[in-house]
């Protein structure tokens, strides 16, 4: 294309998207100056979905209360209902009967996928494959806003360093580099590059900020962490996000250092909105302006809306904080109805962007809705990221890949015949019991397999909302497992947690196999100790146990609607797992919270007397390590090549040759390690990864360039600082194996 033209064409999209820029905020304007106080406050108003929509209006209550208040153009937004009807109900109230007809914002928990689910957030953070992430999160939205959904909470990218805090499983782990990235990743599958198509929706970067390091891995509980720790592991994936556009972020439940994050000016105005110049819509955490209350930093509701406002949290999410008290604290000159009108600004300039004021129905569309649910695509693209979210352990006598002609084969363990758990936690509108089990995976490769349960895992009811209570007691099926397993060649036993396990408030302070299945494993074991244990879960597990006594373990995590398939495909050899842990596994409780990143201390031995940092019971070492993951194949990494480069970048390259006898993906890590620096640094630290593809016998040259965004580090002030020095290099398999280099800048 011509020169010319081509600048033509890209000023006029400047032009046009500055324009548009400048006719939504004239239009803003035009809507502030007709809009009551009480409307204003409305727009930062979200409720829960407060009636089934398909059938009669409420017609007494809090719920009578709440329609009638979204008659009076009294709220901006609501949460929970889904469905083209449901939406249609309410939109219609907001844009036919209010004075201004405002439509709303429609938000929802889209975690991991709509009807159609994919693998929890913490097992397809495994694959290590952007572009799964962004499809995935991609094809959520279109099922999403085929429901009439426009906005999702999604995705939550709190760095977290302990398994115990259930809700691991809705993140990408425990590094900020990896989280960043698969932060951006999400982000540009749900919002898409057009915000105004009816098939993309807002996202929202949750939640701000620190929640991960909720103290011993109890959920809600306090957050006091240094902002060191806060800037260089908690904000940087907060930071890309905003840099790549998100349109909304949720604050949080936890209390930072003293103050709850809701209230944090300190987060909300000085770093979010000030510093990174974020121009979208602060929600508050269900709740969680309500809870500065039990907090003890504030009386009642109207301190609760002062704090909050101040601090710069735009929308109220199920506290009735902003619109019971606002209009007065305005009345009283105690808040200034600038800040509300720029709160509202936010919330408008979105519907704008969202495309509602042109259609509020546009994502109202019952055909849309018929088709694009559990498409065929989407279910593609499901078992694909499953398969590529299953991490191999341990396959220290090669029993994997199963041959497809193998005869006499036991499958064992309730978690075999599960249609629910590989749903896992946040699968608000799927359909229950949907996935694929992994005996009906198994099936399309051979029936020559018998299957028992050996123990049920869960008594009772199984619920989003309730405790899970595990069968503790009832043994009544070890004995048809075991005369099972003692005949078999090959035990596949398939173990771990229930797929309501993780998740918001299910934080645990036992890590092991829950009710019974660590006996039964160990009855199996002692007939027959061939066996394949594919573990699921929502979290890193321990599994020492495991590790010391079997040869063969598979981390399949909870993997979506596909999950049977997937796992089969990797059992059978169909796909060669490339997965490798976001997340380090410990070797027992007692070692938590643990990360890769930690810092040296000033005794990191390992010396012949006590007086090192050590435990005297237990290694220092993770089971299993942050970035670990095996093939049926094999990587040797050589010719790691360190250069300056012209731009004052370092270029690092590393050849990976595939010296197995299959085709195989790998990802390639690469750690830094700023040896010596004005604040401590972490030993090591992810700063690239690649993941590349290798036929048998190919190489590969890989090369990394380190730039100062690399290099550098915040201080506690939050001042990014990039100090010449020595740095260590080292490009590898997982992080504690690869080779090493150094260089100096
Ligand atoms: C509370 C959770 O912390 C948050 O992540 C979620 O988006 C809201 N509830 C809404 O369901």
């Amino acid at each position: 294309m011509h020169y010319k033209k081509l600048s033509f064409i890209i000023i006029s999209i400047f032009a046009m998207s500055a324009f548009a820029e400048d006719y939504i905020d004239s239009r803003i304007d035009d809507l502030l100056t007709k809009m009551t106080l009480e409307e204003k406050i409305g727009q930062m108003t979200q409720y829960n979905g407060f009636w089934d929509a398909t059938g009669p209006m409420p017609s007494e209550g809090e719920n009578k209360n709440k329609l009638d208040q979204l008659k009076r153009g009294l709220v901006g937004s609501v949460l929970n209902v889904s469905g083209t009807k449901q939406v249609k109900e309410f939109q219609d109230i907001a844009v036919k009967q209010t004075r201004l007809g405002i439509p709303l914002i429609f938000g929802l928990d889209v975690i991991h996928g709509q009807k159609t689910i994919f693998p929890i957030p913490l097992g397809e953070t495994s694959s290590w494959d952007l572009e799964v992430m962004e499809r995935s999160a991609r094809d959520a939205a279109i099922e999403a806003s085929a429901m009439g959904i426009n906005w999702t909470f999604a995705p939550m990218m709190d760095v977290s360093i302990d398994p115990r805090w259930g809700r691991v499983m809705e993140g990408a782990g425990e590094d900020p580099y990896l989280g960043a990235k698969v932060a951006v990743a999400r982000i540009q599958g749900f919002q898409g590059k057009d915000l105004s198509r009816s098939d993309t929706i807002a996202a929202c970067a949750k939640h701000f900020a620190g929640y991960g390091f909720v103290t011993a891995g109890r959920d809600y509980n306090t957050v006091d962490i240094g902002t060191y720790t806060l800037y260089n592991t908690v904000l940087p994936p907060f930071k890309a996000s905003v840099a790549v556009g998100v349109k909304t972020v949720m604050n949080a439940f936890n209390t930072l250092n003293g103050t709850p994050s809701t209230a944090s000016a300190f987060l909300q105005r000085d770093i979010l909105k000030g510093q990174w110049g974020f121009q979208g819509v602060v929600v508050s955490d269900w709740a969680s302006g309500r809870e500065m209350i039990e907090h003890g930093t504030a009386k009642n509701l109207k301190e609760v809306a002062e704090q909050s406002l101040k601090a710069g949290s735009d929308m109220d999410m199920e506290s009735y904080a902003y619109n019971r008290n606002l209009a007065e604290l305005v009345t009283e000159k105690k808040v200034d109805e600038s800040l509300i009108n720029d709160s509202v600004r936010r919330i408008l300039k979105l519907k704008f962007e969202l495309g509602l004021f042109d259609n509020p129905y546009k994502y109202i569309n019952e055909k849309r809705e018929k088709s694009a649910l559990y498409n065929k695509k989407h279910i593609d693209d499901s078992l694909d990221a499953a398969r590529k979210s299953i991490v191999l352990l341990k396959n220290s006598n090669g029993i994997l890949p199963l041959s497809k002609k193998i005869k006499n084969v036991a499958v064992i363990g309730s978690l075999a015949n599960d249609k629910n758990s590989p749903l896992g936690s946040w699968r608000m509108a799927s359909d229950d019991n949907t996935a694929v089990s992994l005996i009906e995976g198994m099936s399309r490769y051979t029936n020559e397999f018998k299957y028992e349960q050996g123990v049920r895992l869960v008594d009772g009811k199984e619920s989003f909302f309730a405790p899970l209570v595990f069968n503790q007691t009832d043994r009544s099926g070890f004995d048809a497992a075991k005369k099972l397993a003692k005949s078999a060649d090959v035990v596949v036993m398939m173990l771990g947690e229930h797929g309501f396990q993780t998740g918001e408030g299910r934080s645990q302070a036992n890590l092991g196999f829950p009710g019974l299945q660590q006996e039964l494993l160990e009855e199996i074991y002692s007939v027959n100790p061939n066996i394949v244990l594919l573990v699921s879960s929502g979290r890193p597990l321990v599994l020492d146990w495991a590790d010391k006594h079997l040869s063969t373990i598979v981390q399949t995590w909870q993997l979506g609607s596909q999950s049977g398939h997937a796992i089969a495909q990797v059992l059978f050899g169909d796909y060669n797992p490339s997965g490798k842990l976001p997340m380090s596994f410990p070797r027992s409780v007692g070692q938590l919270p643990m990360t890769y990143r930690h810092f040296a201390t000033g005794r990191p031995g390992p010396n012949v007397d006590v007086f090192w940092s050590h435990y005297t019971d237990e290694s220092n070492d993770p089971l299993y390590p942050f970035g670990y993951g095996l093939s049926y194949t094999t990587f040797e990494y050589s010719k790691l090549i360190i250069n300056k480069t012209a731009n004052n970048k370092i270029s690092v390259s590393a050849e990976i040759t595939n010296t197995g006898t299959r085709e195989g993906e790998e990802v390639v890590q690469l750690y830094l390690h700023d040896k010596f620096a004005s604040f401590i640094r972490p030993v090591k630290e992810l700063k690239g990864f690649k993941k590349i593809q290798l036929k048998v016998g190919q190489s590969l040259n890989v090369k990394f360039e380190l730039s100062d965004e690399e290099l550098g580090f915040y201080n506690p002030e939050g001042k990014f600082l990039v100090e010449p020095g020595e740095f260590d290099v080292m490009v590898g398999t997982s992080s504690v194996s690869g080779i090493s280099g150094s260089f100096s800048i």
